[in-house]
């Protein structure tokens, strides 16, 4: 594999990716997004649009001065100006590069009212003007697979002419087909004089749902580069995902028999850095890096893959830096997932104790959508996993909110099966509601997530609502729905601490939960 071509791996994901409404990112971000970039392989980063904003020459600047193995690419316009302030930027790098470009399609030659003669003018000179500040020059004809055929032939030529010695190729607006990107390329490399002395990069855009077959086949086609975000961050719908190109050409070498240099095992955490820092979600079941990208939940699944994992995962998660574990117990894992699990947390059973706790799992899994660790635990350990057993259970709750007044608690919590009552007051109905478990039961936990989601439509939807907690590097999550968001939230921030107090207890077995020192009312 080592002697195959190389595939450059461009990313994009601090320019066009920025670009995504809402994902503005700060400099220092941009800094440690760039680091983990170069880190990780990426062979031209492209770091942002320094004419944009001084804080994006800022960014571009410094780290085109960080820079220790990527090259740097900044973005201009087809002019002197943008060109200028672009190389001022990306000078500072070890490998700089500067990327000009201009619209070619008949959509994009009317806006600044270029016909085909001037606007080959313009390409000459700015590419020209380009080169003779940087030896890297990239070249990009916006708007290319809407661009009549010999005019793109022609622009192609003339960049080539003037030194540019990287022509990207985009689909700006994500309407091309795999098959016609992969023609595209073709053409140019046959048409155009030159072609074979410069690169073809692919560019693509997601509007369809498109962009990342669009870039395996005009790798197919003979691109040699690929322009990429992490988690196809990007304007619209986004664009080519760079953790989906370099897997694909990964697990199917047999089809593209390229290589990149990219280190797979730093995709996860880049993803998750990116996901963080822009705001931007990565949905469950997106490709390679979603939450749900290695989870098996029916029973024929996660039987096979405890037998041979390559029946249902044509990739392992250590390749991108996963060690998660990739069973999920639900209502349909089965017995050979229950034991596995089981074992994994420490519990060897003879067959008939998992039988006894495989019916007991059943049922619970008919109450609840996904049974944690400690549900499993609670199971083997002869305890039933619910409301009646539980350290801490909500007896009873009121809440007063509104516009006026404050906001008001009252609750009533079973603390080790005796009642205990406290009234506080908070910002509003959870804050006070919250306020009031933790004046019954203070602990040093602090509250890392807590999300509202509800279940179905309609105003008497059910609200699922997810806690996370953490105390001294334990992690603890609850959730419960209800149709009352506040009862909801309450119900599962303690149902995390009922889980923080087993996982104290695993991790400190001889501790005594009940010498925590909770209020007593009575
Ligand atoms: O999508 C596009 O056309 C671009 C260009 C600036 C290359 O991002
Ligand atoms: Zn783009």
């Amino acid at each position: 594999m080592t002697d195959q071509p190389r595939v450059l791996i461009f990313d994009t994901t601090l320019r066009d990716g920025e670009q995504s409404p809402g994902a503005t990112m700060t400099h220092e971000e941009k800094l440690e997004i760039a680091g983990l970039l170069d880190e990780m392989g990426v062979d031209i980063i492209e770091a942002g649009f320094p004419i944009a904003s001084e804080g994006d020459f800022a960014a571009v600047s410094e780290i085109a001065k960080r820079s220790r193995n990527s090259t740097i690419c900044g973005l201009a316009r087809a002019n002197y100006k943008d060109i200028d302030r672009c190389w001022e930027a990306v000078k500072h790098a070890r490998s700089p590069r500067i990327h000009t470009f201009i619209g070619t399609s008949p959509l994009h030659r009317a806006i600044p009212n270029l016909d085909m003669d001037q606007m080959a003018e313009r390409i000459h000179d700015t590419v020209s003007h380009a080169r003779n500040l940087c030896d890297n020059v990239q070249w990009s004809p916006m708007d290319a697979t809407r661009t009549e055929h010999d005019y793109l032939c022609r622009t192609v030529e003339i960049a080539i002419k003037a030194g540019a010695t990287t022509i990207n190729i985009p689909d700006t607006v994500g309407y091309t087909y795999p098959f016609e990107s992969a023609k595209l390329i073709q053409m140019l490399l046959e048409r155009v004089p030159g072609a074979d002395q410069i690169i073809f990069a692919t560019h693509c855009h997601n509007d369809l749902g498109m962009a990342t077959a669009n870039s395996l086949a005009a790798v197919e086609a003979g691109a040699r580069q690929i322009e990429c975000t992490i988690n196809g961050l990007g304007e619209r719908a986004g664009n080519t995902a760079l953790e989906e190109v370099v897997m694909a050409m990964r697990v199917r070498n047999d089809i593209l028999p390229y290589r990149t240099q990219i280190d797979t095992t730093k995709i996860m955490n880049l993803s998750r850095r990116v996901s963080a820092v822009s705001g931007f979600p990565v949905q469950f079941n997106k490709a390679i890096v979603g939450k749900n990208a290695f989870l098996h939940e029916s029973g024929i699944h996660q039987d096979g893959v405890l037998k041979n994992v390559q029946t249902f995962e044509i990739m392992r998660p250590e390749d991108i830096g996963v060690s998660a574990d990739n069973i999920q117990m639900g209502k349909h894992s089965g017995r050979a997932a229950l034991r596995a699990k089981l074992k994994a947390l420490g519990f060897d059973m003879a067959e008939n104790q998992l039988n006894d706790v495989f019916v007991r799992f059943k049922a619970l899994a008919d109450q609840k959508k996904e049974v944690y660790d400690e549900d499993l635990i609670a199971l083997v350990k002869d305890e039933a996993v619910n409301d009646e057993n539980d350290f801490l259970q909500v007896k009873r709750l009121r809440v007063v909110c509104g516009t006026e007044g404050p906001r008001e608690a009252e609750l009533t919590l079973l603390i080790d099966g005796v009642e205990h009552t406290t009234d506080t007051t908070g910002d509003g109905p959870v804050d006070a509601a919250f306020n009031a478990v933790d004046d019954l039961f203070p602990h040093k936990a602090t509250l890392e997530v807590y999300q509202v989601q509800a279940v179905t439509e309609g105003t008497d939807a059910q609200a699922t609502v997810s806690v996370r907690l953490s105390e001294d590097g334990r992690i603890a999550t609850g959730s419960s729905a209800d149709t009352d968001t506040v009862v909801a939230s309450v119900k599962a921030y303690v149902n995390a601490l009922n889980r923080l107090i087993v996982r104290r207890q695993k991790t400190a077995p001889d501790s005594d939960v009940k010498s925590v020192n909770y209020k007593d009312q009575h």
